[in-house]
């Protein structure tokens, strides 16, 4: 009797919170096993509980065709609004027209659409970070250490010889953060010399493995410092130089290292001292940011305020570094 009695009231409650969660996000991350977008989704999860909303977040497995999908199922199975960051950018356009057409909007995050894409539909937006923004941010960091420690020339020709370590081509962030870190280091007064640079599409093993081909064929000696465009990558590349005793403590043997995102394991890395410092890319704030303004969408408020350009809202980065070394 008891037992029947929980039993059923469990199921009340089951049936009751749905019941009243007002609105049904149905969000889609292109890949569960990427360090920083499970911070973003975290935090997407936590607002959601705030807004009394119910959030069904769905793995897109780096696929697009499996994304386009669960895009498909969401929609079917009654959502109010998505939240989609897509597999591949530059295919958010039938994700758009899909939500177009079952009148519901939709919430970009994280990966870009075109402007020409967006405008197709008066209810898609993005919510992200502006990526020239991050790209800066690390150029100046490289550029104040050697301002600091001249000694970090270590071949004393003037300029600095560094190694590129790009994300996801095509990516917005892999394009800006690439182009505006170099930009920085002119700005500084400094000449930057790319000896060597990869896409290791934001993975830690793949910056790892390339890092130690570049050690070999360059010579750990002759490397200036280390850019990755993100923290994941920028790990990598410190396993490497450990692997070949830099950055364990001796000043004679250390490369600055600089990534994106401050990762709690970046951030231990630089306690450490093993990196030299990141760029917070706040998946906090963006995460927040898209579940209110989907919820808000969703309730059919008048979001004008809150929006730039009609569509973005774009949440600032910041730098990270562990004080003087
Ligand atoms: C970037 C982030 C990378 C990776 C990528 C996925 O903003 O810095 O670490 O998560 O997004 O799209
Ligand atoms: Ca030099």
């Amino acid at each position: 009797m008891r037992k029947i009695f929980v039993t059923a009231l469990i199921i009340a409650l089951t049936l009751s919170s749905c019941a009243f969660a007002d609105v049904k996000i149905g969000s889609c991350i292109y890949r569960f096993s990427d360090a920083f977008m499970l911070r973003f989704r975290n935090a997407m999860t936590a607002e959601s509980v705030n807004e009394k909303a119910e959030i069904i977040i769905a793995d897109s497995l780096n696929d697009q065709n499996t994304q386009d999908a669960q895009v498909d199922d969401f929609i079917n199975s009654g959502v109010n609004v998505l939240i989609i960051n897509p597999v591949d950018r530059m295919q958010s356009q039938s994700i758009i027209d899909k939500a177009k057409s079952a009148n519901i909007p939709v919430v970009f995050i994280n990966r870009e659409p075109t402007a020409e894409m967006l405008a197709t539909y008066d209810r898609a937006y993005y919510v992200g970070a502006k990526p020239e923004e991050s790209g800066t941010e690390a150029g100046e960091l490289i550029a104040n250490y050697f301002k600091s420690h001249p000694e970090a020339d270590k071949n004393k020709d003037g300029k600095i010889q560094f190694v590129m370590l790009r994300g996801e081509n095509g990516h917005q962030d892999m394009i800006a953060r690439s182009k505006y870190s170099v930009e920085a280091i002119k700005d500084a007064g400094f000449e930057p010399v790319e000896i060597a640079g990869a896409i290791a599409n934001w993975d830690k093993l793949q910056a790892m493995t390339i890092m130690n081909a570049f050690i070999m064929s360059l010579g750990a000696e002759n490397i200036e410092a280390v850019i990755a465009n993100n923290d994941e990558m920028a790990l990598g590349a410190v396993e490497a130089l450990k692997a070949n005793d830099y950055n364990k403590g001796n000043a004679e043997m250390y490369i600055p290292v600089v990534g994106v995102d401050a990762n709690a394991s970046a951030l231990d890395a630089m306690d450490r001292g093993e990196m030299l410092g990141t760029v917070l890319n706040d998946a906090d704030g963006q995460g927040t940011a898209a579940v209110k303004l989907a919820v808000a969408l969703a309730n059919g408020k008048d979001v004008s305020g809150q929006v730039v350009d009609g569509k973005y809202i774009w949440v600032p980065y910041q730098k990270v570094t562990r004080g003087e070394k």
